[in-house]
């Protein structure tokens, strides 16, 4: 798929920047962030990437008893779908396994949206949510979550874009691009719009296991109309396991298990067992996660605080932060970066906002904070070497 050719312009790299994010109309079947982020997104200090850095099999502690080449596994394999239920604290009937968090969001939006219905899809979000949805022929509304909200939802807005056509309200828990929160409040209150018109709720919570203490647990249980996500790529650096799921009414999701025999039918067993593994030692992984990512919130605190060039607020919890650049160009920024100081960044124009950028907390420490020193040293750059940290931030 990725490796085949692709025979359109959007392949090329020296294509201008801007007509390789920013496509008229975007072109069912493809994603140009996913496209950037597998061929443009590696660097020694790759500060792109959302989530922690990957396990390490002796991290893990596997052996080879822990493999396995094929199995019973059939919807789902038992023992997996056990330990699943045990973890999420939900009936089995009500988890479809799929491969990562991706696959959980196409067959979500595939068995609420036939082709022509109405979704409603926050934005800024992760591109791919956008891109499937296109891809399944609905008729794709955008409502906002601004900056100035604190990237929360805009209630107003999305009870303003509801319509009778509405099948599905999309939203991201934590936040991406910005890691902001969603209170229960209000996902409740989106809950009720949209079983008032007879829709859905799909909440991708990929990131929602980087809050600690307490936990947060998923809103599925809040309420049958939302359908949430989630995997053990992000927070856990199990992205290779490709470990996902769906939660969501019984009914559902037998509709997507069915589904997904026309997809990948049965997910590679040898990865079951170890997303099995990885669910019994998922206390050690979620303190390294939770170390990680506190030390490093740390960090970038106090780095914005230093810089009076970007501004965002301080972060609170999550995986990635979302500065706006307060002058200059994000883009000549990702170019410095990449070019002098062999360091990326996710440019905010895959979440359209362009004068944006996402910085990413999970790498191991050591590495983490030499990017942030690039960072740091390229925004001195872009701005003539004459903004240093320091300076005199007002507030
Ligand atoms: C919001 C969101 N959902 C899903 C994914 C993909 O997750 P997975 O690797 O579990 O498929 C990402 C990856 O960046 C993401 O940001």
């Amino acid at each position: 798929m990725s490796g085949g050719h692709s025979h359109t312009h959007s392949s090329s790299h020296s294509q201008s920047h801007h007509h390789v994010l920013k496509p008229e109309l975007p072109e069912a079947g493809r994603s140009e962030y996913m496209h950037w982020a597998k061929t443009r997104q590696a660097a020694r200090f790759n500060l792109a990437n959302s989530g922690l850095s990957a396990v390490t099999r002796s991290e893990l502690g596997v052996t080879a008893e822990d493999f396995e080449l094929s199995g019973p596994s059939f919807y789902g394999w038992s023992p997996l779908l056990e330990a699943l239920a045990q973890h999420l604290r939900v009936d089995q009937a009500r988890i479809c396994h799929a491969e990562g968090t991706s696959m959980a969001n196409h067959l979500a939006m595939a068995v609420c949206l036939h082709p022509g219905d109405e979704v409603l899809i926050e934005s800024p979000t992760y591109e791919l949510l956008v891109d499937t949805a296109h891809y399944l022929r609905a008729k794709v509304r955008r409502f906002p979550r601004p900056r100035a909200l604190a990237f929360q939802p805009d209630l107003a807005a999305l009870r303003e874009a509801l319509t009778s056509r509405t099948r599905l309200i999309v939203l991201t828990n934590l936040h991406n691009p910005s890691s902001a929160r969603i209170p229960d409040a209000t996902l409740r209150e989106i809950a009720d719009m949209a079983r008032s018109v007879g829709a859905h709720v799909l909440i991708d919570e990929v990131y929602l296991d980087a809050v600690f203490d307490p936990a947060a647990t998923t809103a599925h249980i809040m309420d049958d109309v939302i359908l949430t996500t989630s995997s053990l790529t992000k927070v856990y650096g199990l992205s290779g396991l490709r470990c996902g799921w769906c939660l969501a009414a019984p009914d559902l999701v037998e509709k997507m298990w069915r589904l997904n025999d026309l997809f990948g039918v049965i997910p590679s067993h040898a990865a079951e067992r170890l997303s099995l593994l990885a669910l019994q030692r998922l206390p050690a992984l979620r303190d390294r996660a939770r170390q990680r990512l506190e030390t490093h919130r740390d960090l970038w605190n106090a780095f914005l605080a230093q810089r009076h060039d970007m501004d965002d607020n301080p972060m609170l919890y999550g995986t990635v932060a979302f500065p706006r650049l307060r002058k200059g160009s994000v883009n000549r920024l990702c170019d410095l970066l990449r070019s002098r100081f062999e360091t990326t960044v996710a440019p905010g124009s895959f979440f359209g906002l362009p004068d944006s950028f996402r910085v990413g907390l999970g790498l191991p420490t050591p590495e983490f904070t030499e990017g942030l020193h690039r960072l740091g040293q390229a925004l001195d750059l872009l701005h003539g070497g004459d903004s240093a940290a320091g300076g005199a931030r007002a507030g």
